[in-house]
């Protein structure tokens, strides 16, 4: 297996987000590259994640007032230094050694929520106590609700101060792309937060119970019975769905087509939100993701109708790439951008971004 050991300095030209996926080549084995890089089946939602972005004009207002601006929002009762977050990634120790560990010292030092995931490679009370941030658990249920319980109660007690439900892989896509390149988790790379009973099984049978057992209806209110802590759920495309979910009493969505990762054909996230912020009213909580690289990605979510997003992909290949002063760099380097762009866009606050900053609605 490949290995170099991260960086202690970033090389100079690393200077956007895309810039670490270049970089991470060197640094991760063929297949693991693959593995995270890669969509379902033909990539046409994966390239969509991106090309929508790409096809959204700004509008900017000029000559206004900066004095007083600031990235600061706030979101299900917290202050964020920005609008972004780190999205859950599963299995971080594919790509660095200190995995989850390092990417929440990144997220400490920028004062950058993080979700984390029920696939992490290490505890989660551990993660909790590297990072003073907002800490969201994200949760696959687990076979048996007793175990499910125990992860929720786990996260109540380590500070996590929202748990994220993760709908929308009920089955694990057929990504081409690790497939041709033989990949599979190592057997030293485990999801150490889920039950020992089932890793008997295998890391494989794990991930195909997961999905079999995906939540229903039912579940989500049985979860809402479970825990205080604010319910958001993952993976919402369809507006009809975000209606149900909001009127069931779950407190956010996350819009996902899952980084073009489990259904192709799915259109972009940023193409499917004006709808659900149309059908869910100004004040519910929404959440984006998928094909987030640059600021400008940010300011047009949020124009178009997201009060933050979460950012993947790219928090995997600088971890691979420099540990947790990588993610640490890419998260500063998505802030610089995105303070860039509100100020030539005439926005010195978050909550000055709305339709009027855009050519195109969506
Ligand atoms: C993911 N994603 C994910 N989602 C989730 O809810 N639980 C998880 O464990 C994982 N694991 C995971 C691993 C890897 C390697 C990737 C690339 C993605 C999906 C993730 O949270 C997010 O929805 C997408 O990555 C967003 O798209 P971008 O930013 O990667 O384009």
């Amino acid at each position: 297996m490949k290995y170099t050991p991260p960086l202690q300095n970033i090389p100079a030209d690393i200077v956007c987000l895309d810039d670490y996926q270049r970089y991470a080549k060197e640094f991760l084995t063929h297949d693991i590259y693959e593995y995270i890089a890669a969509g379902v089946a033909d990539e046409h939602t994966l390239h969509r994640n991106r090309s929508a972005f790409a096809n959204i004009e700004l509008k900017p207002r000029l000559l206004r007032d900066f004095s007083s601006a600031s990235t600061q929002t706030t979101l299900l009762g917290h202050n964020l230094a920005h609008p972004f977050l780190l999205a859950p990634l599963g299995y971080q120790q594919l790509c660095h050694a200190s995995g989850e560990l390092a990417t929440a010292i990144a997220a400490d030092a920028m004062d950058t929520a993080m979700v984390v995931s029920t696939l992490a490679t290490a505890s989660l009370e551990d993660i909790a106590a590297q990072t003073d941030a907002p800490k969201w658990f994200q949760l696959y249920f687990q076979p048996q609700r007793a175990d499910t319980s125990i992860l929720i109660a786990r996260a109540e007690a380590a500070g996590y101060s929202a748990i994220v439900v993760t709908v929308d892989a009920p089955l694990s896509g057929l990504r081409n792309r690790p497939q041709r390149a033989g990949f599979q988790i190592p057997p030293e790379i485990e999801a150490v937060n889920i039950s020992p009973a089932q890793k008997l099984a295998g890391q494989n049978a794990i991930l195909q119970q997961l999905m079999a057992l995906a939540p229903q209806w039912q579940d989500l209110a049985w979860l809402k019975q479970q825990t205080q802590l604010p319910i958001i759920i993952k993976g919402v495309i369809n507006p009809d769905d975000a209606v149900q979910l909001a009127d069931m009493g779950m407190d956010g969505i996350i819009v996902s087509n899952h980084g073009g990762r489990c259904l192709d054909g799915l259109p972009a996230s940023i193409d499917a939100l004006p709808a659900i912020r149309d059908a869910l009213g100004s004040d519910f909580p929404i959440l984006l993701d998928s094909g987030i690289r640059r600021g400008s990605d940010i300011i047009k979510s949020i124009a178009l109708g997201a009060n933050a997003v979460l950012i993947g992909r790219p928090q995997a290949f600088s971890l691979a790439v420099a540990g947790a002063l990588g993610v640490a760099h890419m998260l500063r380097l998505l802030k610089e951008e995105l303070e860039i762009t509100m100020a030539l866009c005439g926005c010195p606050h978050i909550d000055d971004i709305n339709r009027d900053c855009l050519f195109t609605s969506g």
